[in-house]
């Protein structure tokens, strides 16, 4: 029977916090050079330089066949976006950086969504989906404690999400990770009936709010892997790593 979730050992913990910071890193230096005119393929093939200079090498690659370096999404694309090279990144755009480096055994996994231009020429509702997303992230991040369970991550996401009137994706989910880049358990950004598993010291989960500015329904396109959002409307995601300790929570993908 498939595992519940996962508890890493301390040599398991030193791998994954290694990978996961050399990810932030990458995430960060990857989303600051984003810019109008390049192609989502420039940017997958200077994400994989990026990731590859760093001593990585980049996870998501040949991940269940999956064709890319990272994964691109960029406006009513949710997750899973391929760098093409007729797809030109232009001002106004919100793409999401979705980055995956493994090193010397471990994973990190970490997400953001950018706007591509001035930021004080933002219109209000994409800084508001940006701004809510960020703020169910960080909810979930604090609503995660030893000895409380996965739901209360959940709901905390959840919360955050329906007060601004987001989307919910339902079909993509966190997750555990650290040694393989998804492991058990699931962890949803709505509360569901089960509590799920308890949280306990050495459980490593990826926390990731996929909200939408419209509904939350979503499609997956011909490539078998981009998905869209079916109204059309924009899609943000934001995701960060973290380690459940003795003393509570510590989030492996901030830098
Ligand atoms: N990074 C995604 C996640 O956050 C998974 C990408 S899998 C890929 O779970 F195959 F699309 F790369
Ligand atoms: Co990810
Ligand atoms: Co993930």
């Amino acid at each position: 029977m498939r595992p519940e979730y996962v508890v890493h050992t301390a040599p398991e913990i030193i791998k994954i916090r290694r990978a996961a910071h050399m990810t932030a890193v990458a995430r960060d230096r990857i989303c600051s050079l984003v810019h109008s005119g390049m192609t989502t393929k420039d940017l997958d093939n200077i994400a994989g330089e990026v990731i590859r200079s760093m001593g990585g090498t980049p996870a998501f690659l040949n991940y269940r066949g999956y064709p890319g370096n990272i994964c691109i999404s960029v406006n009513d694309e949710v997750v899973h976006g391929i760098g093409r090279h007729d797809r030109f990144i232009l001002k106004g755009d919100v793409v999401s950086i979705d980055v995956g480096v493994a090193f010397e055994g471990g994973i990190g996994d970490t997400a953001r969504t950018v706007y591509v231009g001035n930021e004080e020429e933002m219109p209000e509702d994409i800084a508001r989906l940006l701004e809510y997303t960020r703020k169910s992230l960080e909810a979930g991040l604090a609503a995660a404690h030893p000895g409380g369970y996965v739901q209360d991550i959940s709901r905390a996401v959840e919360e955050v999400a329906q007060e601004a009137h987001l989307g919910i994706v339902r079909e993509y989910v966190g997750h555990g990770c650290g040694i393989r880049l998804h492991e058990p358990p699931d962890v949803p950004n709505f509360a569901q009936h089960r509590k799920g598993p308890k949280l306990v010291p050495g459980m490593v989960l990826c926390v990731e709010p996929m909200l939408n500015l419209g509904s939350h329904r979503v499609y997956t396109e011909s490539d078998g892997w981009t998905v869209r959002t079916r109204d059309g409307e924009p899609s943000a995601h934001f995701e960060h790593m973290i380690l459940i300790t003795e003393n509570g929570t510590e989030v492996l993908t901030r830098v």
